[in-house]
């Protein structure tokens, strides 16, 4: 079992990448399949979950071809299986972005009912809402959701809640409906637009992206493209609160700043300077941090994913802070483990109220998930003497070379798999 062994206390400096966005990359992934021809991507980040998408596509019959570690070719010509059930679909919830690819090319799909994170109930009502309205029949059974249509008739869908998902399901099948399709109450997430780009540069015609109100007018086929992700607004802003909660100065390459601009503002507000640049930002935070009080909204709104990074900072700032989590319920696993670090935080209902304490001191801990895992690494940086992080398979999902890069930036942090390993670092850190 691999870990994260970490020395905290020495502030980061210098410049990381940020890499593509996962979650925009297993939507455009599940696109690819949508057209016959074979689709370029790259910018990929190479994370266990795009592995992962990727075996599960492999297994109904999509060829992969990788061509290095951030592209690969997709063909999705020969799917033979429309019904998706086995194990590897289970791993990642963004398996069900394949319920709307395929729905939408071959008006039928059957894929096994998503896994993923442990951070709430995560219904996937507003998906089935969507298809029906395009005319697709839809049925739970045996754990599969089946969906199929004699044909897709585009339609005018209100969604009830802005959710992520149900808006790139929706936007994908109603991309080869016959007609006309307006969603409203869309999410305007960076990486719903970016999906509504790939899938334009496949010959799709989808207007409005990035607003509330998408407009969608269905093409009989979609055609090659090659096409790279945008950068990870999650990775980006992780690293930007590595800088802040370790008094540092980080330089954050390849980002967009418009997308970080609700985590820039929390980080302004507790006394971090940043800085912007057309592709970069730099997070400078010396002296005393302070409290300030957050709220979990869909975009533009401080995201969710982001949500423990800043939990974690808080906990280290002068004052009390309230943090209120407003998309999943169960997304204050880390307070736990924090606690154990010395934090001093309430959890009642879905509001977390903090009392900023002076310093963590290193401990035993377990990464809960995968954003409340590198969120318990940020403590860990902070913490007066050694942290051992487990469970890093969860952050491993969505970091790729997480420690590397924050060695990068003179971390002393190592991925450790014995005791050997631990007795190295603690004798070469002194
Ligand atoms: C995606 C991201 C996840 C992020 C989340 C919110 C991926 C793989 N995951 O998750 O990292 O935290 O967006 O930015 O891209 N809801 C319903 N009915 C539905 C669907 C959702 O009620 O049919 C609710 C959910 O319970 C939640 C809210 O809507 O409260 C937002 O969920 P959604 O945006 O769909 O999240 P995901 O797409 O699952």
């Amino acid at each position: 079992m691999e870990q994260y062994i970490i020395k905290g206390g020495n502030p980061l400096s210098g410049e990381v990448e940020i890499g593509g966005a996962k979650n925009a990359a297993l939507a455009i992934l599940a696109a690819a399949t949508m057209t016959d021809e074979t689709v370029t991507i790259d910018n990929l980040p190479d994370v266990r979950d795009v592995k992962v998408m990727l075996k599960a596509m492999e297994g109904i019959g999509v060829i992969v071809e990788r061509l290095d570690k951030h592209a690969v070719k997709i063909n999705g010509s020969l799917v033979q299986n429309k019904s998706i059930d086995f194990e590897f679909m289970k791993k990642i919830r963004a398996s069900y972005y394949l319920l709307g690819a395929l729905l939408g090319k071959y008006k039928r799909a059957d894929v096994v009912l998503p896994g993923g994170c442990n951070i709430g109930s995560r219904p996937i009502d507003q998906h089935i809402k969507g298809f029906r309205a395009l005319g697709a029949e839809v049925k739970i059974e045996h754990g599969l959701i089946v969906t199929k249509a004699e044909r897709l008739v585009g339609n005018h869908i209100y969604l009830d809640v802005v959710t992520v998902g149900a808006t790139i399901n929706v936007m994908m099948a109603a991309a080869m409906a016959d007609g006309k399709t307006i969603i409203e109450n869309a999410a305007k997430e960076p990486h719903v637009v970016d999906v509504a780009n790939f899938l334009n540069s496949m010959g799709a015609n989808i207007k409005g992206a990035g607003t509330d109100v998408i407009r969608i007018r269905g093409v009989e086929k979609l055609h090659k493209t090659e096409y790279s992700v945008i950068p990870d607004q999650i990775e980006a802003g992780t690293f930007m609160f590595a800088g802040a909660i370790t008094k540092g100065d980080v330089l954050i390459k390849n980002v967009i700043p418009k997308h970080l601009e609700s985590i820039s503002a929390k980080l302004i507000e507790i006394g971090c300077e940043v800085e912007e640049f057309d592709d970069a930002v730099r997070v400078i935070s010396k002296g005393e941090l302070h409290h300030t009080h957050v709220k979990t909204l869909p975009y533009p709104g401080y995201p969710t994913d982001m949500q423990p990074q800043i939990g974690v900072t808080l906990a280290l700032c002068e004052g009390t802070s309230i943090v209120t989590e407003s998309i999943f319920e169960n997304r204050f696993k880390y307070v736990d483990e924090l606690t154990r670090m010395g934090a001093n935080i309430k959890v009642e209902g879905n509001t977390a109220i903090i009392d900023g304490v002076k310093n963590y001191t290193g401990a035993a801990i377990n990464a809960p998930d995968l954003r409340a895992g590198a969120a318990l690494v940020l403590a860990g940086l902070a913490a007066e003497g050694i942290t051992i992080v487990d469970d890093i398979h969860y952050i491993q999902r969505g970091y790729e070379d997480f420690e590397v890069k924050l060695q990068q930036l003179g971390a002393q942090i190592e991925k450790v798999a014995s005791e050997r390993d631990i007795q190295k670092f603690k004798l070469k850190v002194g």
